[in-house]
């Protein structure tokens, strides 16, 4: 079959490299691609966020299979648009990717569900808002309502930096995202990412990750979309996995169907757990990123069945093949990032490293100029490895990181601290 695959990130790269292994791919585009992906497939120009630019491209192509990487496009409506020109997609509507989309809607289906959350209040203007974090007092969370790419959420430590994080949200620091808000209590615990797909009806777990999200090492510095990323993670055992399945995650895909909304694609639900208990911190319509990398490098070529599976409202038919192995990836960044980096650097020792299915460099940010593989973008390559252990998965992709020469980039030498 003909596969499409929209969006250009390491994600993508993971997903496309796990969709070749498998020989029901004849061919597969990827739009836009980047340099690591267009040494496994053909890159397009398109702008995937434009629905019928989507479908007219897939009709010209003749693809048979739509998988949709990023929020942005979901959030757009392609998938929606590619349904209703008969297209088979893997990814959510435009109502479903709402879980994602706004967090208000969000705690209406968790309430709904009774699925257990942080308590909260959602708020249209500022006045109201500060009223009820001084009522509650801090710590407390401040979240924008819409898609702030990652940075709409303020875990303030006292009531000034809440008070503060109002104002900037309603004064229109994250635009549209931020015309509605939502404050939540603030949980403790550890954090972890399950991963389930869902056709509508039925779901499929399909692992759990542990991502680091600050820049700096021991956890510390600001905020990133993730330095790196291992799998299963440790924290989320079968017992609380399974947990969080029955209260979290079953009850909101019904909710979801009864709403006559059916999610179908991955759900990605952002997990709190403390003393066994899991609770929804949020869910993405995704794939995480850089979670997926190391969740692909697990699943392989298996992968592509699964998403079709999905797609085809088939997932009470469908078995993940586990085997016993672990999984992690390392970001590597541009220097400066996640301020204003530099763009252009050039990396070398690429060629020279041998990639398998045990170890592989997926691209982020680069691209190909004169011969050389330059860096375009804030996290740039993601060295991923697998193992029987964690232990032996991180040796082998620190052992890759060593090799790569790339003076204008930087890493975290302590992924996986908590878990090795
Ligand atoms: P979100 O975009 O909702 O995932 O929030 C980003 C990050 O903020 C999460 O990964 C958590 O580390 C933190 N966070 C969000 N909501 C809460 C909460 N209610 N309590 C504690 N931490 C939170
Ligand atoms: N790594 C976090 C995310 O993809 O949202």
């Amino acid at each position: 079959m003909n596969i499409l695959i929209l969006g250009g990130g390491g994600r993508e790269h993971s997903l496309a490299w796990a969709v070749m292994q498998n020989p029901k791919c004849d061919k597969l585009i990827v739009a836009p691609g980047n340099a690591g992906i267009a040494q496994i497939a053909d890159c397009a120009t398109l702008d995937i966020e434009d629905g019928s630019a989507v479908v007219a491209f897939a009709e010209a192509e003749a693809i048979d299979f739509v998988i949709v990487g990023p929020e942005a496009p979901l959030a757009a409506g392609v998938s929606d648009d590619l349904r209703a020109a008969g297209f088979l997609v893997f990814g959510p509507s435009k109502d479903a990717a709402q879980l994602e989309a706004s967090k208000a809607f969000t705690k209406e289906i968790c309430d709904a569900a009774q699925a257990p959350t942080a308590g909260y209040g959602h708020f249209v203007d500022a006045q109201s808002a500060k009223a009820y974090v001084r009522e509650q007092g801090a710590p407390i969370v401040v979240k924008a309502d819409g898609l702030a790419a990652g940075k709409g959420v303020v875990v303030a430590m006292d009531l000034d930096e809440a008070l503060h994080a109002i104002d900037d949200m309603f004064g229109g620091a994250f635009g549209g995202a931020g015309a509605e808000v939502v404050i939540e209590e603030f949980m403790e615990g550890e954090e972890a990412s399950f991963f389930i797909l869902c056709d509508g009806t039925n779901v499929l777990p399909i692992g759990t990750a542990q991502d680091h999200k600050r820049v700096g090492e021991g956890d510390t510095g600001p905020n990133t979309g993730g330095m790196g990323a291992y799998s299963p993670a440790p924290v989320l055992t079968d017992e609380i996995a399974n947990l969080a399945l029955e209260q979290i995650v079953k009850p909101c895909v019904a909710e979801m169907a009864k709403r006559g909304m059916p999610y179908q694609g991955v759900l990605y639900a952002g997990l709190m757990i403390k003393d066994g208990a899991p609770r929804l911190v949020e869910y993405n319509a995704r794939f995480g990123d850089p979670e997926c990398q190391a969740l692909m490098m697990r699943l392989g070529g298996q992968a592509l069945d699964l998403m079709l599976a999905t797609a085809r409202t088939e997932l009470a038919e469908t078995r993940v093949n586990w085997a016993d192995d672990h999984a992690m990836t390392v970001v590597m960044a541009a220097n400066g990032y996640p301020g204003a980096y530099e763009k252009g650097s050039v990396i070398n020792g690429l060629d020279a490293l041998v990639e398998d299915s045990f170890n592989m460099v997926f691209h982020a940010g680069t691209a190909e100029r004169d011969g050389a593989i330059v860096a375009t973008g804030g996290r740039v390559l993601n060295v991923t490895a697998r193992g029987a252990t964690l232990a032996q998965a991180h040796q082998r992709a620190y052992a890759m990181v060593d090799a790569i020469n790339w003076p204008g980039g930087f890493f975290r030498r302590d992924i996986g601290w908590r878990a090795l």
